[in-house]
């Protein structure tokens, strides 16, 4: 009977709406330990009252795995408790220790959403098996109600020593949480967010409509099967919710890819930052990588995976590409450009590095070290002082006055050098260098010559027989720039002749890609010449500077739109954006696209706060702060304009 069935369904559907209409409140219950602080309490205050104990140790770990047992449902909760009580041996002063530690370990994304708790503060509930002791404090001053805390007491001694918990209260029972929860009896859809199973059963006995295990600072298992969402972070649950004011994505939904086994650091601020990092110790080949980058937001490399143009199409939702090394020539950069993909590298992270070993070199090649220990290793020894000389004094000529070219210049001077440089650029002296007009003549006036030029194709065989000769006699090469730089040739006949009397050579032009290959190359077997493997900038310093500037410029850049140091961008250096939406245009450099955007905006009467724009010759990079509240179909319009290649909104 059709008619019969429809009657019927719609009935259920008046019941349900008339359910939803009598409370459209969403009400929230939130655990306490590992959710809204990120360490279990408990733990943190047997770490304080055990402090001068000679068993601290054994015993954190015996209430660490008392935690865990209860946690996991395998251990009943009063024993649980009423066993790491037992073992804790804390008084009414440890408990306010805890409390000062516990308000700096409030969950970073509970930190961050501060305006959740003070709007909905009417239905926030707290519902813990830990102690209103430091639950209250703690939750208070984000704005949770204090009679809207629910969990154990402490009972105290004469002497304020911890001696139990108040047996009667129900949350110090097993099931404690559902028993609570019924007795509320909240209206409305009620949400539950913890880490624990007693958080899970609360759902399971019917009470929650949704239950999210919460991952931020625990992940456990036996959870996370039964949740109906999982939640990385308090923005993920708020964006599912349509809640999030502070933040217009989570960050746990940004994908991010690390290839080539870039330094651990770099993993340990991207996670940290929250988005989901994948770690990849290799590097990939390009039909691996088309595959791989189809959800990476963030694709992070060395200088072997190459980022091609096949690749990138796949790159759905690729912002942006950090290159963990000084080159980027491994990356279509034009493409990255065109499909608004930007692209940060290290270009400063290894300059002191490569700094220190030319110096070094200056040094050991003067005092002809090199030589003299190798003789002393087949048992020669040969004291003299002919031929050693100091290099206070001495004119270093350093061709390439860039990063690496100017910091040497500082450090050479400090030593007692008198510094002289060329740079086909315009280049401000630092200290009392001495900036020389042509390459030969600075040349013909240095006793060491050192090259920091940048890798362009001009510069193949900028030092050559040529060269060599204007050099003076008895002097010293250096290049730790790039190998065809120098033609190598020239340099052996000129270490032969005797013209120079040593030199330095880090980069090569043929160079094996692998430590396994063999080293081929006419400079092998010479005289007073130290060759390195490529090792300038190979330090350890230098990795965790890599490591860690990148992430930040990539973190600036998905956070605020800052452009800075961009390889390929136009660089944008930005004010913060606080109280204001921050709508990030990026488009192919045309006429007129300014002006559309900003029709788009009178014609939905927004107020502009401010507004910044840089083109290269591919892109115009536009930014504009708006008044929080506007129409949102200015999003579609902004989106439609011709030329547009990327769109986002911060806030
Ligand atoms: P940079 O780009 O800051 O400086 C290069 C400078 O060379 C610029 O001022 C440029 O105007 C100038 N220049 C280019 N061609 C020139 C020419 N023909 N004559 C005179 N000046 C010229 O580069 P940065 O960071 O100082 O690096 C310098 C070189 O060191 C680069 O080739 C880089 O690849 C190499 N490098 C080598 C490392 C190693 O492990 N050996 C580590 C780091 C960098």
């Amino acid at each position: 009977m059709p008619f019969f069935i429809s009657f019927h369904t719609s009935l259920v559907h008046l019941q349900h709406l008339n359910l939803k209409m009598a409370s459209n409140h969403k009400q929230f219950i939130i655990d306490f330990d590992s959710t809204f602080t990120q360490v279990e309490a408990l733990d943190l205050l047997a770490e304080i009252s055990l402090d001068k104990s000679k068993s601290k140790d054994s015993t954190i770990a015996k209430i660490k795995a008392l935690t865990d047992k209860g946690m996991e449902g395998k251990l009943s909760l009063r024993s649980s408790l009423n066993q790491r009580l037992e073992l804790l041996d804390a008084n009414q002063t440890h408990l306010d220790q805890l409390v000062k530690k516990l308000k700096k370990e409030v969950s970073i994304s509970f930190k961050r959403n501060g305006d959740f708790f003070k709007k909905h503060r009417d239905h926030i509930y707290i519902v813990s098996n830990g102690f209103k002791e430091f639950i209250v404090p703690i939750v208070e001053a984000y704005g949770v109600k204090p009679d809207h805390v629910y969990a154990n007491t402490f009972k105290f001694d004469k002497n304020g020593k911890i001696k139990g918990l108040d047996t009667k209260n129900v949350l110090s029972t097993d099931n404690g949480k559902v028993k609570l929860i019924r007795k509320l009896d909240l209206k409305g859809e009620v949400f539950v967010i913890g880490d624990g199973y007693t958080d899970y059963e609360v759902k399971e006995a019917g009470l929650a409509n949704k239950f999210f295990a919460f991952t931020e600072n625990i992940s456990r298992e036996n959870i996370l099967k039964d949740a109906d969402h999982v939640a990385p972070s308090l923005d993920e649950f708020l964006y599912l919710n349509k809640m999030n004011t502070s933040l217009s994505y989570p960050k746990n939904r940004i994908k991010v890819l690390l290839l080539e086994d870039v330094h651990s650091l770099a993993f340990d601020i991207l996670k940290k930052e929250g988005y989901m990092v994948e770690e990849i110790k290799e590097s990939l080949s390009e039909k691996e990588l088309q595959e791989k980058i189809k959800d990476v937001s963030i694709l992070g490399i060395r200088s072997k995976t190459q980022v091609t143009a096949k690749v990138l199409r796949s790159a759905n939702r690729l912002l942006a590409i950090g290159a963990y090394c000084i080159g980027t020539n491994q990356i279509d950069l034009q493409q990255c450009t065109a499909k608004g993909i930007a692209v940060f590298n290290a270009p400063f992270s290894n300059t002191r590095s490569v700094v220190e070993l030319v110096i070094a070199e200056i040094i050991t090649l003067m005092r002809n070290v090199h030589d003299k220990s190798r003789a002393m290793h087949t048992g020669k020894w040969q004291k003299t002082s002919a031929g050693n000389r100091e290099i206070r004094g001495k004119k270093l000529g350093i061709v390439g006055y860039g990063n690496i070219g100017s910091q040497l210049s500082v450090l050479a001077e400090s030593l007692g050098m008198d510094v002289y440089y060329y740079d086909i650029e315009e280049k401000l002296a630092l200290g009392n260098a001495t900036k020389i007009e042509t390459l030969r003549k600075l040349l013909a006036t240095a006793d060491v010559v050192t090259l920091h030029v940048d890798g362009r194709k001009e510069n193949a065989d900028l030092i050559g027989a040529k060269e060599i000769r204007a050099m003076k006699k008895g002097s010293i090469l250096i290049n730790l720039s790039r190998g065809h730089v120098v033609n190598v040739e020239a340099l052996r006949e000129g270490i032969e002749s005797g013209k120079l009397s040593g030199a330095a050579i880090d980069v090569f032009p043929n160079e094996p890609h692998s430590n396994n290959k063999r080293f081929v190359s006419v400079l092998r077997g010479l005289p007073n010449v130290i060759l390195t493997p490529h090792i300038g900038g190979s330090t350890e310093e230098a990795q965790e500077n890599i490591a860690s500037f990148v992430p930040n410029k990539i973190m600036e850049y998905i956070n605020t739109g800052r452009t800075t140091n961009s390889v390929n961008f136009p660089n944008l250096t930005l004010p913060a954006h606080e109280n204001a939406h921050r709508l990030i245009h990026i488009h192919r450099n045309m006429p007129g696209v300014l002006a559309h955007i900003n029709n788009a905006f009178a014609d939905h009467n927004i107020n502009i706060l401010g507004q910044y724009l840089k083109t290269n010759d591919d892109i115009g990079y536009s930014i504009t702060d708006i008044d929080k509240a506007y129409n949102s179909e200015v999003i579609k319009d902004l989106k439609r304009i011709e030329g547009t290649i990327k769109f986002r909104v911060l806030y």
